[in-house]
């Protein structure tokens, strides 16, 4: 039976960055997780440090899919391997970071009908950085289903520790039950 394949993607960048941590938490959530239909869930951490992507290289618009650099086609090859998405993102001057806006501008296609679940953090659950994605999420077509938003001095340390209440341990529950209920491969 194939699996469902969940991606989770570590958006910061920053060598002081605690977003792994939280990013943690929800691979910790998604362990023994089954789709409706039985099938097991594959995790995968794309962490955009990592990946390492340069601002936008591609001399061709994304929409026409012409890749010409190994890193985007890494990249694009990755999402296209992705059945559900969850962004692991922080506010930044009320806003998204730049490493994530950059790595979402690479492509456009694979983001098509993509389930994306945003879990974000922040001085107040990262609100402004979310309802800034939601607008670019939509213009590639993606289906965002909301998820927690860890506040500092509540659910989480500034050092990334993070303290879960009930009510963001259960929205996170309830995002990635929907993300793997309506993923790309669901029958
Ligand atoms: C450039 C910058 C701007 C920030 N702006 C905000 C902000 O507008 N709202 C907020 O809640 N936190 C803001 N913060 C605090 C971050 O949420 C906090 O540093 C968090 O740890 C960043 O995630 P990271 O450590 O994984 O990079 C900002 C941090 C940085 C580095």
């Amino acid at each position: 039976m194939a699996p469902v394949r969940v991606s989770v993607v570590i958006a910061s960048t920053r060598p002081t960055r605690i977003g792994h941590h939280v990013a943690a938490w929800v691979v910790e959530a998604l362990d023994g997780l089954t789709a409706p239909d039985g099938r097991p869930v594959e995790v995968t951490v794309h962490d955009l440090r990592e990946i390492a992507l340069p601002f936008l290289d591609e001399p061709g618009q994304p929409a026409d899919g012409n890749y010409t650099h190994d890193h985007t086609r890494r990249w694009s090859a990755a999402m296209s391997a992705t059945d559900a998405l969850v962004l692991v993102m922080p506010e930044y001057n009320r806003g998204y970071n730049a490493a994530l806006k950059n790595a979402i501008d690479y492509l456009y296609a694979e983001w098509e009908g993509l389930p994306v679940g945003l879990v974000g953090y922040g001085w107040h659950g990262a609100s402004y950085a979310k309802s800034a994605l939601r607008q670019t999420l939509e213009r590639v077509k993606m289906t965002v289903v909301d998820g927690p938003g860890l506040s500092f001095g509540q659910t989480l340390t500034q050092e990334g520790e993070v303290g879960a209440d009930d009510a963001a341990q259960a929205a996170l529950g309830a995002m990635l039950a929907e993300l793997v209920a309506g993923a790309r491969s669901a029958s």
